[in-house]
C-alpha cells in the first residue's frame, strides 16, 4: 500500500531568490571571496553531483554504502526508530539501506526528509511512500535554519549522511549539532556520516577528477548565477583548483580567475572585480578524526553509542544519542 505525502515549504521560490542574493551581495564583496555551497545543486549541479559519487576516485559515497550494508540492522535493532528524519536528503538513495531494515524490524511508521530542492525532494518522498507504504513528509528547507520546524512522530532517528556536514564552517557545525541534540528526546538516535582524513593526494584526486566531472560541478556554480542573477561571469576564465588545507583539516575548491576580469551581477546591481589568480572559495570539505566527531558530538550534548568505519578506514558512521 502507498503511503501518504505531505509537502511543507518553509523555503518558497521567493525566499530563496533573497538568499541567493544575500549570499552573492556578501560573499562577492568578502575578503577572500566566498559562496557556500548550497548554490551548486540546481538540476544540472545535481545531476553532476550525482554522477562524481560513481566516480572511482570519489570515495565518500561507496564507503558510506558499505557500512550502511553491513550497519543498517544494528542501527534498526539500536534505535528501533519509529520515524526516520534525514537532513540535507537529496535523493535519499543510501537512506533506504536503513529504510529497508527498520521495515523489516516492524518499527518504521514514517519518514521526514528536509532538503532545499523542491523537486529531488517531491520525487524522493513519492519514491519512499510508494516503496514502504508509509507516510512521508518533506520539507523544503536549509539545514542551517529549519532544523527547529522539523520533527518525527514516536521515537526517532536523525540522519546526516555523505559528510554534508564537513561543508560547515567549525562554528556552523557546533550550533548545528546542538540545534539536533536540541531536538532529540531521550531514546532518539542521531546518525552522523563523516569523511575521515586520510592521505592528501587520494583526497585531491577525489575533489579534481581526471574527467573534469568535478570541474564542471564547481564551475556550474557560475552558470547560475549567470542564469539566476543575470550575471555574466564567463565560466571558462576560471580555473578549478581543489586544495588540502592540513591547518584547517579541510580540502578547499575554489575558482580561480585565470586573468585579471571584472563581473557584473545585474540583479543585485553588483560590480565585482577580480585579480589575476584571485579565487572564489565555493566549498570547505572538512575530513575529520574519529575522535574530533566523539568531541564535537559530546561538546553539542551528543553521545555517541557506536562507530563504524568502511574496510579502508576512509569513511565513518557514528550513532549519537542525546546526553
Ligand atoms: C556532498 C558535500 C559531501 O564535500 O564531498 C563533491 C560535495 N564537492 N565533490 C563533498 C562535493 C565536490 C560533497 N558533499
Amino acid at each position: 500500500m502507498r503511503g501518504r505525502v505531505s509537502l511543507e515549504v518553509l523555503v518558497g521560490p521567493a525566499d530563496r531568490r533573497a538568499a541567493l542574493c544575500r549570499d552573492v551581495t556578501e560573499g562577492l564583496q568578502a575578503r577572500p571571496k566566498a559562496l557556500p555551497p548550497v548554490w551548486f545543486y540546481d538540476e544540472t549541479g545535481s545531476r553532476l553531483f550525482e554522477a562524481i559519487t560513481e566516480l572511482p576516485e570519489y570515495h565518500l559515497t561507496r564507503a558510506e554504502r558499505q557500512i550502511l550494508d553491513a550497519e543498517a540492522r544494528r542501527i534498526a535493532a539500536a534505535s528501533r526508530a519509529e520515524s526516520l528524519v534525514e537532513l540535507g536528503s537529496g535523493t535519499s538513495e543510501k537512506t533506504r539501506l536503513l529504510l529497508d531494515a527498520l521495515a523489516e524490524q516492524g518499527s518504521l511508521r514514517q519518514v521526514v526528509l528536509l532538503d532545499i530542492s523542491a523537486e529531488v525532494l517531491a520525487e524522493a518522498a513519492r519514491a519512499l511512500a510508494q516503496r514502504y507504504g508509509v507516510a512521508v513528509h518533506g520539507v523544503v528547507g536549509d539545514f542551517r535554519q529549519h532544523l527547529g520546524k522539523v520533527r518525527g512522530e514516536g521515537r526517532q532517528l536523525w540522519c546526516f549522511l555523505g559528510s554534508t556536514i564537513g561543508n560547515l564552517l567549525p562554528d556552523e557545525r557546533a550550533r548545528f549539532l546542538a540545534t539536533v541534540a536540541g531536538q532529540l528526546a531521550a531514546g532518539d538516535h542521531f546518525l552522523l556520516g563523516t569523511d575521515l582524513c586520510r592521505d592528501p593526494e587520494r583526497l585531491a584526486l577525489a575533489y579534481d577528477d581526471p574527467k573534469g566531472l568535478t570541474a564542471a560541478f564547481n564551475r556550474n556554480l557560475l552558470h547560475v548565477l549567470n542564469r539566476e542573477l543575470h550575471a555574466d561571469f564567463d565560466p571558462e576564465a576560471f580555473a578549478h583548483e581543489a586544495r588540502w588545507r592540513a591547518a584547517e583539516g579541510w580540502v578547499e575548491m575554489r575558482l580561480v580567475a585565470e586573468e585579471a576580469q571584472a563581473v557584473r551581477v545585474a540583479d543585485v546591481g553588483l560590480e565585482v572585480t577580480f585579480e589575476a589568480g584571485e579565487a572564489l572559495r565555493t566549498e570547505i570539505s572538512t575530513k575529520f578524526r574519529a575522535a574530533q566527531v566523539a568531541a564535537e558530538l559530546a561538546a553539542a550534548g551528543l553521545v555517541p553509542c557506536a562507530a563504524a568505519t568502511d574496510p579502508a578506514g576512509d569513511f565513518q558512521l557514528t550513532l549519537a544519542q542525546p546526553a
